[in-house]
């Protein structure tokens, strides 16, 4: 009875032997306690028998049991030394084990918005230009028609990075450094960063995007700037969706608009997120202003046209109904991951 069972336990650790050789790391570890471990492992407990065995069998096992050890003891060397072998630098670390995550990267929504909203520009025949985020004032403020001493430059709350240059507070002076560079006809969209010394908080970051639009043209009126946006917005938004201009004021448009979207929320019934209004403002926009042709050397008796300033988080905000616009820019994963799959 004692000898078949000795037997079979024999036979299994000649078994977990052939283990060794398949055996990652953590396995390994668990295989040579189990097989060689001083308090439990099989074969000790079978060695430690031995003494209490009759003489000619204690020869027998006895022989089996040490052959097994040596098998063994070679097998978890050669196994462990092709681990290390497997593994960068051979600093411990199991090259074969699974990998815990896999991490799917993805557009950011912002960045979706704004590669969306130049693409629908496109097909209108709008080019992407970029510009400077640090600024001389001159292009965003006075070629703008925004003298150094207009309220607007405080109500900007502007950074100042030395004397002359800021952290520009619009994507605006593109409008400028294209005009200067390129002869119209010109449809541009820009676009990027701009900087406020505004507080983070639900509405507002001290770094958000803008996208700028520009056309000029001979004969553009505001007709053409009302088709253009119109078309966005369906585009955009959804076919249907309202949209309404309000009058505004810009130094560097005459007339100048805001233009408002139905609230993608509450479909115009008033909610938080539209401050119970129904509508959501999308962007600032007008006719640019003669002034600016000159300043920006373009005859103003010979172009008209039109601009508009919009901002893509707030945007993106109004599209998904996301209350809060520090989201976008916390890069929290357990937020960003919503949009793994936006199309
Ligand atoms: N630059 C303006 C802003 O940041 C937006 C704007 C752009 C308005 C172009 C009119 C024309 O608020």
């Amino acid at each position: 009875m004692a000898q078949a069972s000795l037997g079979e336990r024999l036979d299994e650790v000649a078994r977990a032997v052939e283990a060794i050789g398949r055996a990652d790391a953590a396995r390994l570890a668990e295989l040579k306690t189990a097989l060689l471990g001083r308090k439990a492992g099989a074969l000790t407990d079978i060695l430690r028998t031995l003494p209490d065995l009759p003489p000619d069998e204690r020869k027998a096992v006895g022989r089996r049991a040490n052959a097994l050890k040596r098998d063994i003891e070679a097998a978890l060397e050669a196994r462990e030394r092709a681990l290390r072998e497997t593994t960068r630098g051979g600093a411990g670390i199991d090259g074969t084990m699974p990998a815990r995550h896999q991490w799917r990267g993805a557009v950011h929504p912002v960045t979706h918005v704004i590669d969306e909203i130049c693409d629908i520009f496109h097909e209108l025949g709008f080019v992407r230009v970029t510009g400077p985020e640090a600024e001389h004032e001159d292009y965003n403020f006075t070629k703008l028609n925004i003298p150094l001493d207009h309220p607007a430059v405080d109500e900007h709350d502007t950074l100042w990075l030395d004397d002359h240059i800021v952290l520009r507070t619009h994507t605006s002076p593109v409008q400028a450094r294209t005009m200067e560079r390129y002869p119209p006809p010109i449809r541009v969209v820009v676009p990027g960063l701009a900087y406020r010394r505004d507080p983070f908080d639900p509405s507002h970051s001290p770094a958000f995007h803008q996208i700028e639009g520009l056309c000029v043209d001979e004969g553009i009126t505001f007709v053409d700037f009302k088709a253009a946006i119109a078309f966005f917005v369906q585009r955009f938004f959804a076919p249907g969706t309202p949209v309404r201009f309000r009058p505004s004021y810009f130094p560097f448009t005459e007339p100048s608009a805001e233009v408002d979207v139905r609230c993608q929320t509450c479909r115009g019934a008033g909610c938080p997120t539209c401050k119970r209004t129904g509508w959501m403002e999308i962007m600032g926009a007008g006719m640019v202003h003669p002034a600016v042709f000159e300043r920006c050397g373009l005859d103003a008796e010979r172009y008209t046209g039109w601009a508009f300033g919009m901002g893509p988080a707030r945007v993106a905000m109004v599209r998904h109904g996301i209350p809060d616009i520090r989201l976008f820019y916390e890069s929290d994963v357990r937020f960003l991951r919503q949009f793994l799959d936006q199309p």
